[in-house]
């Protein structure tokens, strides 16, 4: 897939940040503390938002397949999992400290990293930067169990989703009726103490991952791992992401994890440039060996004829990355009659709500008596939302920037001849429907394929 070279739309991260804070999808978290650095809180409709994009990961990874089973593994797990899993030893980002200006940067990421003194340089690249020599920094979160703070009560909150996964494949395996190819996938919240968090939900310190663990024959693991990539690749397009904006980047034997043959990054063009959304590793038998030889608990499948350790395909991402690769491909500004509209272009399966009823005027009541069983109505099926409050202009405006993809208008007609209008979010094209059939049209269009821009 070939993408474009630069980001040119309308999005920045900071207007999509503004949006989402002024429209109540995510604040940032203790704000009348004065906030606490990169960590987010997420309001009615991030939380709606977030939702849908996990309801359409597990819909694609567990409900439209047969061969993956969901888990949901505790956050503090025995500390001894993280030696095995290689996290205690070497789960850490290399950190470079400047005395001058008392900022702390990943020393590989230098090259992209603004000096505190002069915006415009690189750490290191003026004669007043004084850097320290590179140190290894354990990302890992440490908490403690019981009232005791000592190294035998040391525990970790977990930096990844997928070892509960692993440590877990003996009880899957023994109480559901798996058998390789099958995966255990999860999602739940993840820690890890970044050093350089930013970029509003692209990098921060607690979030929540949907990894899935693809236990494979050691033979056919190129072959899934193919598989995989193609089939994460194709979610993020059928929810609307614009293909010139999505690439798929396998990584060099140099930046290959410790446990990994092959990976592939699918990687998002943001505003900020190409930045990795997903990553599908081939992650071989590294985690099943390493725990079996840790705990002294075999973790092979025995078949009738068989008996082998399973190699590992994993497809891991972020539900606060894949969030703000949709609101950013989503947002758009357009003037609409001498004035500028902002939209958001969401796949009406991921908006959070997914219509509006809104009687013209809210204190007419007849207009009232009609629009309010139209909304129960909907209510019971879909995401829906009443509003009778200010002009009806003000109503359609505060639903494009949610990203409601259609709009019910209850109208004098109505009184008439028991028709409203719809209007779509995108094209603005209003029809006069039937009230009846509303809701068998608007389940019908959230079945149907939505077209995403080039
Ligand atoms: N189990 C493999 C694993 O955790 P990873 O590449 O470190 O691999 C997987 O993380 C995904 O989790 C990333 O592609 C990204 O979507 C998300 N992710 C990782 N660190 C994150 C952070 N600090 N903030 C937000 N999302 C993060």
């Amino acid at each position: 897939m070939v993408g474009l070279e630069s980001y040119e739309g309308p999005a920045t991260i900071e207007k999509v940040a503004s949006l989402c804070r002024r429209r109540g999808f995510v604040y940032p978290s203790s704000d009348i503390y004065g906030g606490l650095g990169s960590s987010y809180d997420f309001g009615h409709y991030g939380v709606l938002l977030n939702q849908n994009v996990k309801a359409e990961w597990q819909r694609s990874m567990i409900f439209e397949r047969e061969d993956v089973v969901a888990l949901d593994s505790s956050i503090i797990l025995n500390p001894k999992v993280w030696v095995a899993s290689g996290h205690v030893g070497g789960f850490s980002d290399p950190l470079v400290d400047c005395r001058t200006c008392k900022l702390r940067f990943r020393a590989d990421h230098i090259d992209t990293s603004a000096c505190g003194r002069r915006p415009s340089k690189h750490p290191g690249e003026t004669p007043d930067c004084d850097l320290t020599d590179p140190r290894d920094f354990n990302l890992m979160f440490e908490t403690f169990i019981g009232p005791v703070r000592e190294d035998a009560s040391r525990a970790f909150l977990r930096p990844e989703t997928a070892q509960g996964i692993f440590i877990n494949f003996k009880n899957v395996t023994s109480s559901l009726r798996v058998k390789p190819p099958f995966g255990i996938a999860q999602i739940g919240k993840s820690f890890r103490n970044e050093i350089t968090p930013g970029n509003f939900l692209f990098r921060v310190r607690e979030f929540e991952q949907m990894e899935m663990e693809f236990f494979v024959p050691p033979a056919e693991a190129d072959e899934w791992y193919r598989f995989w990539v193609e089939a994460r690749l194709s979610w993020h397009l059928g929810l609307g992401l614009r293909p010139s904006h999505l690439r798929v980047r396998a990584h060099d034997a140099a930046e290959l994890s410790h446990y990994s043959s092959a990976t592939s990054d699918l990687e998002y063009l943001h505003p900020i440039g190409w930045t990795e959304l997903e990553g599908i590793a081939n992650r071989g038998d590294f985690d099943l060996s390493a725990h079996a030889e840790h705990s002294g608990t075999k973790l092979e499948w025995i078949g009738h004829e068989e008996r082998y350790v399973p190699h590992v395909i994993e497809p891991a991402l972020g539900v606060g990355r894949a969030v703000l690769a949709f609101l950013v491909d989503a947002y758009d500004e357009e003037e609409v009659a001498g004035e500028q509209r902002i939209v958001l272009r969401l796949h009406p399966r991921l908006a959070p709500v997914k219509v509006a009823v809104l009687p013209l005027i809210g204190k007419d009541e007849g207009l009232v008596g009609k629009a309010r069983p139209l909304y129960e109505e909907l209510r019971r099926v879909m995401s829906t939302e009443y509003d009778d409050s200010a002009s009806i202009g003000k109503r359609y405006r505060r639903q494009d920037e949610i990203g409601t993809p259609w709009a019910l208008t209850i109208d004098h007609q109505t009184l008439e001849d028991d028709t409203i209008t719809i209007r779509d979010r995108d094209s603005l094209a209003q029809e006069r429907i039937p009230i009846v059939g509303a809701r068998a049209l608007l389940e019908d269009r959230l079945e149907q394929p939505w077209h995403p821009r080039k």
